[in-house]
């Protein structure tokens, strides 16, 4: 019935713009088919422990296309003791995801919670480099495996404003999130890196703490690529949930809503279409995972999940498919491009018309090595010329680097200015490093 009511007013829409479409072949069947329609993922939160029941390892491998180690990345899982790691329960995830083609989300590197005893009565400089190394080891481990990394989970606190939660990490020092990012970017390029952090299901005091430190790692040239929203959801959706999305899309950085499940209830199935929908209408959210396959696989005692306890899928999953099969905007593959390792520097340029002629500001930004200097070429529109620069050096549309400027870190940047006659270039500068 709800089958034969959505193709007839799928054929409908199609009429409208004259496309004709054979039966309803348009909707693909499982969860992370109908996300793949629109280029993105629909995941699950899986434990090694049941991969073993053929009812979870049915509904995992026809459904998903994405996996989250449920606890086996964790730090107390993977380095027991100091300096002896372990990966076998990691390892486990990470081989089920291959075999099933699937995207592996790394999940925890940094938690205040489920570290080891010894990390826990650690504390200072000592702590700090025993996380990094942490890190380090973890990351370089699954160096090339992992699709996106929570480098640093729940770091801010809630109802403090929009400030960081106290920890034993964070008493290490407010700047030990960038440090994670840093070394989590140097042991694994290829990994996007998140943030994840729950409660952030909207826009409030801790969503906008996070933003905030986005927005600042961004501008500082501090490695992050993504917000992982864990969206643990009671009897409502925040009004605001897709408006919080597209801020962090808008700072640069895709959204995942990586721990998503709904209380049980008369909302639930409303709910998680409602979640849906917003991630589908954001180019930049990348995908969803839900935390658990069955009700009884969740670490929660509400039912919140897409299948019940005996495998059967649930009014929520039908409205979380047909949502995904409405379709959505489809995501850029690469809407942001990040300079390759060793591709030396990227240019953008920010013009402006300025009293009958122009300024034109220019940002550097490094590749995945440090540059020692640089020069930036700008293509003129004929008739234009430069008369004069700032932070740089300038011999016709050329600019070099000046004596404090040359020097910019691995994925940082730096700006230089100029004013010229004319109209202001409009294409691409190319930028070389020295
Ligand atoms: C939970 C797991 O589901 C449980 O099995 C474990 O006992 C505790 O942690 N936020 C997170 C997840 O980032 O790692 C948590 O997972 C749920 C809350």
């Amino acid at each position: 019935m709800t089958r034969k009511l959505l193709a007839s007013a799928a054929a409908a829409a199609m009429a409208l713009t004259g496309i004709v479409v054979a039966g309803d072949a348009w909707a693909a069947s499982t969860l992370g088919a109908s996300a793949a329609q629109t280029g993105r993922y629909y995941g699950a939160a899986i434990a090694a422990g049941r991969l073993g029941d053929s009812t979870y390892t049915r509904i995992l491998t026809s459904e998903f296309n994405s996996v989250t180690p449920e606890n086996e990345m964790k730090w107390d899982a993977t380095e027991p003791s100091r300096g002896s790691f372990n990966y076998s329960g990691g390892d486990r995830i990470l081989n089920q995801g291959i075999a099933m083609g699937a995207k592996v989300r790394g999940h925890a590197l940094l938690w205040h919670q489920q570290q080891p005893g010894w990390a826990q009565s650690l504390s200072g400089s000592t702590l700090r480099s025993a996380a990094i190394n942490h890190v380090t080891q973890v990351a370089t481990h699954y160096k090339g495996k992992i699709y996106a990394w929570d480098v640093v989970n729940e770091a801010f606190a809630d109802g403090n404003g929009g400030g960081r939660r106290d920890s034993n990490l964070q008493r290490t020092g407010n700047d030990w999130i960038e440090a994670a990012f840093r070394a989590a970017r140097a042991a694994d390029p290829a990994a996007k890196l998140c943030y994840n952090d729950y409660n952030t299901d909207g826009i409030n005091a801790k969503s906008t703490g996070i933003y905030n430190m986005v927005r600042d790692f961004k501008s500082r040239g501090v490695p992050i690529d993504c917000v992982g929203l864990q969206s643990h959801l009671g009897t409502s959706i925040d009004s605001t949930y897709q408006q919080n999305i597209q801020r962090f899309a808008d700072l640069g950085v895709d959204v995942q809503i990586t721990e998503l499940d709904v209380q049980q209830g008369g909302n639930q199935a409303n709910i998680y279409a409602a979640v849906t929908r917003a991630c589908l209408a954001v180019s930049r959210c990348t995908g969803i995972t839900v935390w658990g396959i069955r009700d009884t696989d969740s670490w929660r005692s509400d039912n919140p999940l897409l299948f019940d306890g005996s495998g059967n899928k649930k009014a929520a999953y039908t409205s979380v498919l047909n949502a995904l099969n409405a379709g959505g905007t489809t995501p850029d593959p690469d809407p942001d491009p990040e300079p390759e390792p060793g591709a030396g520097c990227t240019a953008t340029l920010t013009p402006n018309t300025w009293n009958g002629g122009f300024t034109a500001n220019i940002r550097v930004t490094a590749g995945g090595t440090a540059l020692t200097g640089w020069t930036v070429g700008v293509s003129l529109p004929s008739g234009s010329a430069v008369t004069n620069a700032w932070n740089a050096t300038v011999s016709g549309s050329t600019f070099t680097n000046v004596g404090y400027n040359g020097q910019v870190p691995a994925g940082g940047s730096t700006e230089f200015g100029f004013q010229g006659t004319g109209t202001p270039p409009t294409a691409a500068p190319a930028c070389q490093a020295r």
